[in-house]
């Protein structure tokens, strides 16, 4: 597989030297591999209505593969498969077989929303949303060399049902044609076919396996041709599963139960917009006739919720600079003269805003439809992309801080990347019934999108302010300590939105009103005016619900449920403006440097230079995937734990949160039991006003960091 080389390796030649070693290694022999994934004859298997060849298939995972608060609650994993040309005039000359996880609400899921979350990338799968984020599930240690799932408590589950899509073509479980091969843990690079293990490189950092074919033609190369694969997607989907179609129940009073939720993360800045603007288009041609209405389902929007979303590089891009230095942390990452540099680069002749206009006046002139098949566009934004990922996101690097985290140095352990283990377990894969291996990004994705410099094609801000006009709810989320996409520019991204927008300009006079999370905590801070808001995560990065997940699923909940999102309370959003201050000026105190964790499914992200060099001459001992000096450091999960676990096929005896809660050293451990329903309505702020900087500490034993090893392969911005 050709892989896209860099002046960011070269700039990182030290760092990753040891990476640069197995990347030039050809393996030398090659063979055949009898794949482990055993197909499963326990799906269901249904055509779509929207076209016959389009089917699909899924089924149950059983209980205890993702354990759930409540054993009631169904789920369903599976794929709808498009045979080549479905998606014609697209040249489509490829199978997509795009993989979902659905799961059920813990409470009344026959009433309950329909969402769907989507990560970013381009290349990185959902199941960092399902598995490291929002999902109703947490992979823990049940003993050595197991592992199970526990019941995450703030789970997005509590309010909606909720499904998790792996997009585009070939990300995450979702492939193409399945293909054997060989991955260096090293370099997390897929060699097809499988090979012998290099010399020299210790047996458990080479594994075969299935994958898709790593083919850059074949998937999506740019946001809007992914966003027909996934519209087809949901028509298989909501075929299959009229009972969970919140159009179905159009009538009911409930609030927040008319129709779907999308929330797109990060390139999901992307993603979101583009994918909700196809499906108002698709409900305009059914109402006309032009798509035949008896045979498609109309997908009603009632929320777009963008999660630190990347959305346009001429609103946020000057924002790179200035977060960098005058964030609220008092952190400087970069020298004066950098931040300058970045500054004038941003704006001058050929710079980073001049090349993106180019790129979209050649976009309207020439590939209007986005299908980036004209070369000399794909030239033009390419070369924007480019100029902005090495002069304007780029200088940051050299900080050696996370992109996703601007208080935590490289290695980044949090959120923890145990759950990679799970999800390429023989007994996991077979429960889920997938065809192909884990992989959290896939670089031929990533390269594929670069190729088209789709990252700055787009006016998103001007679909967004169109969904607004046609009632749809705008809710953009974004957590302060990240720096990829910060929410200076997420907080530009409201304004630009709101100026485009028919009636919004009181959005601009609107305050910013704390987020009350419970009668102790305030979690942020949100202006809200009509369908249009924009909430300040207090001490959160990139992957917002790892950080806070109680603020995250408040926040959600209300936005879904239409509620003013500062209290919880039922609101008028016709008329619903925030009070408060112009500007969100709280600061905050920066957590600890997080101890590292070396996880060998996540060598590049998340192990020291030291651990890179045990892993190399087979030292240490790996329990559960992770590395450790010796055997006696790893210790067993505490009972209270295990006991929540399930696994394949058994579900847990107890799945209520019992256990130390988080207290000093030496104090005596308390016990807390959690409600595992419903969400808070204040009734006041709380007094006294909250401790600053305190409410991630207990976080501060997990850890990852998860995706800046696409940012270093591409060149530039992958952003989860
Ligand atoms: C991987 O497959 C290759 C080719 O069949 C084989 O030579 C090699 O031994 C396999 N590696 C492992 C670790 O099983
Ligand atoms: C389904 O596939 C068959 C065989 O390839 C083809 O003739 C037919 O036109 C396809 N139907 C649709 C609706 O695309
Ligand atoms: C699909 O088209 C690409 C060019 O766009 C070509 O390189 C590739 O071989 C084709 N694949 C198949 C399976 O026809
Ligand atoms: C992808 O398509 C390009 C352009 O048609 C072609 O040059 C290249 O060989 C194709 N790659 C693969 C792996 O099919
Ligand atoms: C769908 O509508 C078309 C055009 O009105 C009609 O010809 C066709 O029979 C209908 N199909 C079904 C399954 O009702
Ligand atoms: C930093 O931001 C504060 C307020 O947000 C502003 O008053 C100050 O001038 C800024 N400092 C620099 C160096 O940009
Ligand atoms: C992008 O994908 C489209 C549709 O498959 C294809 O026609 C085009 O050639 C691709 N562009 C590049 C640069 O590979
Ligand atoms: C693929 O999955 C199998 C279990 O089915 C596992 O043993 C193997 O290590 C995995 N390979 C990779 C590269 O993740
Ligand atoms: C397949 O279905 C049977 C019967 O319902 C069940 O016992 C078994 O666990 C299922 N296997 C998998 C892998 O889902
Ligand atoms: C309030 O929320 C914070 C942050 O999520 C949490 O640490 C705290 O335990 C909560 N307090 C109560 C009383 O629920
Ligand atoms: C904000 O202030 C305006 C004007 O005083 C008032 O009409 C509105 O009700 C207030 N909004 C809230 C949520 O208190
Ligand atoms: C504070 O808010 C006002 C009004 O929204 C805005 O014009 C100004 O730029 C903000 N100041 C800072 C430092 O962000």
């Amino acid at each position: 597989m050709a892989y896209p080389m860099n002046q960011k390796f070269t700039a990182f030649s030290s760092i990753f030297a040891l990476v640069l070693i197995f990347l030039f290694q050809v393996p030398h022999s090659s063979g055949q591999f009898s794949s482990s994934i055993i197909p499963d004859s326990n799906f269901t298997t249904l055509h779509s209505p929207v076209n016959g060849n389009i089917t699909i298939r899924f089924k149950s995972p059983p209980a205890g593969t993702c354990t759930t608060a409540f054993q009631t609650q169904k789920q369903y994993t599976g794929y709808v498969s498009l045979p080549p040309f479905t998606l014609a005039p697209i040249q489509q000359n490829y199978s997509i077989n795009t993989f979902f996880w659905f799961i059920e609400a813990r409470t009344e899921s026959s009433t309950a929303p329909l969402t769907i979350y989507i990560n970013g990338g381009p290349g990185s799968s959902s199941m960092v949303g399902l598995f490291q984020e929002n999902g109703p599930c947490q992979v823990v240690e049940i003993a050595q060399d197991k592992l199970g799932t526990k019941p995450n408590d703030w789970g997005w589950d509590r309010s909606t049902n909720i499904l998790y899509v792996d997009q585009p073509n070939q990300v995450g479980f979702s492939y193409d044609t399945p293909t054997n091969g060989s991955m260096n843990l090293f370099t997390s690079i897929t060699t097809e076919p499988p090979s012998d293990v290099p010399s020299g490189q210790p047996d458990y950092t080479y594994l075969n396996g299935t994958f898709s074919s790593n083919s850059g033609n074949s998937t999506a190369n740019t946001t809007e041709i992914a966003a027909h694969a996934v519209w087809h997607m949901l028509q298989g989907f909501l075929g299959a599963f009229p009972q969970y179609n919140p159009g179905r129940y159009s009538n009911s009073s409930k609030p927040g139960a008319v129709g779907v939720n999308l929330f797109a993360e990060s390139y999901g800045g992307k993603y979101g917009p583009a994918f909700a603007t196809l499906w108002e288009q698709q409900n305009l041609l059914r109402k006309n006739g032009s798509i035949p209405s008896n045979k498609t389902l109309e997908i009603r929007l009632s929320s777009l919720g963008i999660m630190q979303g990347c959305v346009d590089d001429l609103v946020q891009g000057r924002f790179y600079p200035i977060f960098a230095n005058n964030n609220t942390y008092g952190i400087q990452a970069l020298s004066l003269t950098d931040q300058q540099a970045v500054a004038s680069s941003f704006l001058s002749a050929n710079g980073c805003q001049q090349l993106i206009e180019s790129c979209r006046n050649a976009v309207t002139a020439q590939d209007p439809q986005n299908e980036g098949d004209v070369a000399s566009v794909n030239q033009i934004c390419a070369n924007a992309q480019n100029t902005c990922n090495n002069e304007v996101f780029g200088p940051y690097y050299s900080s050696g801080r996370d992109v996703y985290d601007i208080t935590q140095n490289m290695p980044d352990p949090f959120p923890p990347s145990t759950y990679l283990e799970y999800l390429n377990n023989a007994d996991v894969q077979a429960a889920i019934g997938v065809a192909v291996n884990y992989t959290q990004t896939n670089a031929a994705v990533a390269n594929a999108f670069l190729q088209t410099g789709d990252y700055e094609r787009g006016d998103y801000i001007g679909e967004m302010a169109h969904l607004l006009s046609l009632g749809v709810r705008i809710a953009l989320v974004y957590g302060d300590r990240d720096y990829i996409c910060n929410w200076f520019g997420g907080e530009a991204v409201s304004f630009s939105i709101a100026a485009q927008a028919a009636g919004y300009s009181p959005f601009y006079t609107a305050g910013y009103a704390d987020i009350v999370v419970n009668t102790t905590y305030i979690g942020g801070a949100v202006r809200q005016y009509g369908n249009l808001s924009f909430s300040r995560i207090y001490d959160a990065g990139h992957l917002i619900p790892a950080y806070q997940p109680e603020t995250a699923f408040t926040v959600f909940t209300r936005i879904i449920m239409g509620n003013d999102i500062s209290l919880g309370e039922a609101a008028d959003l016709s008329t619903y403006t925030s009070n408060g201050t112009a500007n969100a000026t709280e600061t905050r105190k920066a957590p600890e440097q997080l101890d590292p964790t070396c996880w060998v499914r996540n060598i590049e992200n998340t192990c020291t230079n030291d651990q890179k060099v045990m892993l190399q001459q087979g030292q240490g001992v790996i329990v559960n995937g992770e590395l450790y000096d010796e055997a006696s450091d790893w210790k067993p999960p505490p009972s209270s734990v295990s006991v929540m676990a399930g696994y394949p096929g058994t579900y847990p005896t107890s799945t209520t949160t019992t256990g130390p809660a988080p207290t000093e050293k030496g104090s005596s451990p308390s016990t807390t039991s959690a409600v595992l329903t419903g969400v808070f309505t204040a009734t006041s702020t709380p007094s006294p006003t909250p401790s600053k900087g305190a409410a991630s500490s207990d976080k501060a034993v997990n850890a990852g960091w998860a995706l800046l090893g696409c940012m270093l392969a591409m060149g530039g911005a992958c952003v989860t």
